[in-house]
Formats: structure tokens, sequence, C-alpha cells
């Protein structure tokens, strides 16, 4: 079976939302980066809920300014405009609701059961198969997430190919990007519901059930130094809380860990 390439006919006749994909959507064979389509678009007060898609990215990014490849038709590129009616220290939490969104999105269209690796990594036996980027430009919150779907190793740079995944690999079945999207709209939304009713814990809990960061030994900078200690819970607003050698706790609220692996090595 070929799925249909990533269109917005096929996406919003999917959609089962009532705000979250209902505004003036866009589906670009090729754009720079949706995220920044969609931070200019919200400066001009588009509608919460817009969605910006892309076949392809030339210049996508991901945290920490790094960049983020999507070849045509090889993943979802996708962002939504938003904005939640929620406390400033909360905002934190739509990056973990997001992950939460797409384990239930890559479950309920294909199948495969991604983890979340704090704070916005999706992953699959220590695999990378997507992210999320959230940013706050004026006027609005957007969500960044980009999920591979179809990779094909050989063309992958050297430093990444044994490090990434894509979901058709991992359900041994074509997925429709559509589908997909429109899935991922409404788990996304249920989870913003949640967190605008101050279920705060609710989608932190869920966080934890799917993630593959807490329990393990992590490497991070903390205060400019290396750090390397327990990951062992997830904070309030979403901070991840660790336990260094000696006991003492930090709470890591942004930033990049590494996990430790059997090997010893970090990833
Ligand atoms: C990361 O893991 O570093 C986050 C990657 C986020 C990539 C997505 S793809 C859609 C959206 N547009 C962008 O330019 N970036 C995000």
């Amino acid at each position: 079976m070929n799925c249909a390439v990533l269109n917005l006919a096929d996406f919003e006749a999917a959609l089962k939302t009532r705000y979250l994909g209902r505004g003036a959507n866009e589906c670009h064979e090729e754009i720079d980066s949706t995220n920044t389509r969609a931070a200019n678009l919200a400066a001009l007060d588009a509608a919460s809920g817009t969605v910006i898609m892309a076949r392809s990215q030339s210049a996508g990014r991901g945290r920490q300014g790094r960049q983020w490849v999507t070849p045509l038709d090889a993943g979802l590129a996708f962002s939504a405009i938003l904005r939640p009616n929620l406390p400033l220290n909360k905002l934190p939490l739509v990056t973990l609701a997001a992950g939460n969104a797409v384990c239930r999105a890559a479950t309920a269209t294909c199948g495969v059961k991604l983890g979340l690796k704090w704070v916005n990594d999706l992953t699959a036996q220590g695999k990378k198969v997507g992210g999320i980027l959230a940013e706050k430009p004026v006027k609005a919150l957007i969500i960044g997430i980009g999920i591979n779907i179809r990779l094909n190793r050989a063309e992958l740079p050297e430093e990444i190919k044994d490090r990434v995944d894509w979901l058709e690999n991992l359900a041994g079945m074509p997925v429709d990007a559509n589908l997909l999207a429109a899935a991922l709209c409404q788990s996304l939304e249920e989870e913003l519901d949640k967190l605008e009713e101050a279920q705060y814990q609710t989608v932190i809990e869920d966080w934890k059930k799917n993630s593959v960061t807490l329990g393990k030994t992590i490497k991070a900078t903390y205060g400019g130094a290396e750090i390397v200690g327990v990951a062992k819970d997830i904070g309030d607003s979403g901070a991840l809380i660790v336990e260094k050698a000696g006991g003492e706790i930090v709470e890591l609220s942004a930033g990049e860990i590494s996990i430790r692996m059997a090997d010893g090595s970090y990833c």
C-alpha cells in the first residue's frame, strides 16, 4: 500500500478535534521551517489551533540551535499555534503534554510505542524517532513536532546513521502522515485540555509512564558544570529532579541530558 503524501484535504478529513487543526491550516511541499512560519502567522493574529505542516524543510530547527533535517516525505513536520490559558510557570508542561500526545498518536496510527527522553526527545530502543521544539514568540506558543516516518539509512549522515529510527521501520507497515497528523491534533488537544483544567499531575504522571529517563543515570550540564546523577522524578513545572552521587538533589529546568547505557557510554 502506498500512502498519500501529506496534504490538507486528507488531514482535515481525518480530524476529530474542536479547535486544533480548525484554523487556516497550511501544508507546504517545502518551507524553511514550519515553526518560523507559525510564529510569523501568530504575529499576524492567526487563530489558535492553526496548524502548519510541510513535506520538507530547508531550515528546520531543533533544540539548542541544531538543524532538523526533513527530506521530502520522510517525516511529519508539524507546528501548531497555541495560546493556552496557563500560568507562566506551567508553560514548560506543554512540552511534556506534547510528548504524551505523540506517544498516543503513534500507537493509535501504527501501533508503535515510543519512549520519552526528558525533555523533548521521542525515542525507540534508545534511537531518536522525533523531537519537540516549543517556542514562545510574541502572541503565541508554537509547538513544533518532527517525527521520522520513513528514512533511508544509507542516505543519512554518518554521525546520526545508527542513532535514529522511524515509524515505518518500527511498525513494519506503511504509515499515513495525514492520519498521524490528525491523530496528533486529537491527542494534543486532549492533553492541552487537561492542562487548562489544571490537571497538571495527570499530564506529569502520564509522561512518567512513557518515560525512558526516570531511574536512569544521566549526565547533564548544570550551573556551568557537568553533573552525573540518577533521574528521580519530574517536578510540578516539568523540571527533571536528579540525585547526585552524594545525595544532593538538583532540579534541571532546561537543557539536555544524556542517559548512561549498559556499556557505560552515554547517549
Ligand atoms: C529536537 O529534537 O531538537 C526538536 C526537533 C523539532 C523539529 C520540528 S519539525 C517541525 C518544527 N519546525 C521546525 O523547524 N522544527 C520543528
